[in-house]
């Protein structure tokens, strides 16, 4: 199994981050997946958006809490990043899983839920994951354990991953005793005691910020699950690189008479 490459908040070396430029682009890289985070408005609606505060990738100041969607999709997300992007803004959940639905695109929704944890934010994203038929396709992540765990109470069945930084004591145990059949690692952590446990306990593992070719070409080799990357157009290019690529591309010679 190939690791998947997620384009880490669209591809977000290129465009701003969590934009619907930034996930268009990433398509047109053809990206495996898109990982995208999700925060609550004032009137609980799901957003995507990295940090709790609008201050760093808009023009405005203050909390997602504390904004309406009206208030929210007036925001300029993008002149931060650059002024071609000016205007662009803050995109809906709803917006998003409409766009990704006709596409083959996997999705990994990060519930940023560890700073604030938004009342509800489970249930609202896991219904419209499931109204859009997209729950096959999808992986909900957290750092939040809890939130794993009221994932898992919502439905067992459903993808979730357990967010790390950080090599706790029995990582891999802990993972499964909340819940989720993935755990999403910090690059720094990545050995290879920690994929053998993964494989052991049937926890796919996949890896983030995996911007470097050495970094992609590690990811690999241990056969990730998946990497989440800035740039999914050079992950893509030193995946196909790979020599195990290269020979099953190559055509059999008995294939080849006719
Ligand atoms: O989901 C992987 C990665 O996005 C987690 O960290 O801070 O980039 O959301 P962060
Ligand atoms: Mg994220």
């Amino acid at each position: 199994m190939k690791t998947r490459i997620f384009a880490h908040r669209g591809a977000s070396q290129y465009a701003p981050e969590n934009t619907m430029p930034a996930f268009e682009l990433a398509y047109e890289m053809n990206a495996d997946g898109i990982e995208t985070d999700v925060q609550l408005t004032k009137d609980h609606i799901p957003v995507l958006i990295h940090d709790e505060n609008v201050r760093r990738t808009t023009n405005g100041i203050g909390f997602v809490q504390d904004y309406t969607l009206q208030e929210i999709i007036q925001l300029d997300a993008g002149s931060w990043f650059s002024s071609s992007f000016t205007n662009t803004s803050i995109v809906t959940l709803e917006k998003f899983l409409q766009w990704i639905s006709p596409k083959s695109l996997k999705l990994n929704l990060e519930l940023k839920n560890n700073v604030i944890d938004y009342k509800n934010l489970e249930s609202i994203v896991y219904n419209m994951v499931k109204d859009y038929g997209l729950l096959e396709r999808t992986v909900f992540s957290s750092f939040n354990p809890k939130s794993m765990e009221r994932m898992y109470k919502l439905d067992p069945a459903a993808n979730t991953a357990f967010l790390t930084t950080s090599k706790i004591r029995r990582l891999t145990q802990f993972t499964r005793s909340i819940g989720c059949n993935g755990l999403h690692i910090k690059y720094r952590i990545l050995s290879s005691q920690l994929v053998e446990e993964c494989r052991k306990t049937g926890l796919d593992l996949r890896v983030f910020t995996v911007n470097r070719p050495a970094q992609m070409d590690r990811c690999y080799k241990f056969k990730c699950a998946g990497l989440f990357t800035d740039v999914p157009d050079f992950a893509l290019k030193q995946r196909s690189s790979l020599p195990n690529e290269r020979t099953s591309k190559r055509i059999h010679p008995f294939q080849r008479r006719r």
